[in-house]
């Protein structure tokens, strides 16, 4: 019963579509209709500027973060904490609140093992920081980070978080498709608009 209310609890926050309220509010423009479509922090600062990426990206972290966190006091296995975290960042993806679409989940999925395992989660943070300084593109980081997540739960013991890092692995990766295929024809978004 308890991880049900977690699930239930950390899907529904999960699904604040926060990049949308924050574009449409802030700057009148819908990210779902310009740029990568997407309504992710890097997609809100490409078409609305910095603060509103910001602040997007602090609030999808928290979504994912926050019922984490909260549940870790009430659900006791580490499997079942898990299954909080990955309902989070399916209602990122899954959004009850957008028709059942969403966004690509990197910054929920960031929030999400920051609270199941904070250093691995940093190392990963740290791993995707450095992917976009080199490259320059925000999806190599977040690639680069989806990657990284199930190698670190393994090599930092965390062997019960393993399945979910692998599931949000290839869930990151598929919503990734489309900047895949634009990485590949060398043609992805630049992170900020150049004019
Ligand atoms: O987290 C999303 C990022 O990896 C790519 O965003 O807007 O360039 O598709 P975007």
């Amino acid at each position: 019963m308890t991880l049900i209310f977690w699930a239930a609890f950390a899907y529904v926050l999960g699904s604040i579509p926060f990049g949308l309220v924050i574009a449409k509010s802030g700057c009148n423009i819908d990210p779902r209709q310009d740029g990568s479509r997407n309504t992710g922090a890097t997609n809100v600062a490409r078409l609305c500027g910095m603060k509103y990426g910001i602040a997007t990206l602090a609030c999808d972290v928290l979504k994912g973060l926050l019922p984490v966190a909260f549940a870790a006091s009430w659900v006791e296995s580490g499997t079942a904490l898990s299954l909080v975290a990955l309902a989070a960042i399916l209602g990122h993806v899954y959004s009850c609140f957008m028709g059942f679409k969403g966004g690509k989940a990197v910054a929920t999925t960031v929030g999400a093992f920051l609270a199941l395992s904070f250093w691995p989660a940093l190392i990963a943070i740290v791993l995707c920081l450095a992917m976009v300084w080199l490259t320059g593109h925000v999806s190599m980081g977040s690639l680069t980070f989806a990657l990284s997540l199930p190698v670190l739960m393994l090599l930092s013991g965390n062997f019960a978080y393993i399945p979910v890092a692998l599931a949000v692995m290839v869930l990151l990766f598929w919503r990734h498709r489309e900047n895949i295929r634009r990485l590949a024809r060398g043609e992805e978004n630049p992170w900020l608009k150049k004019d």
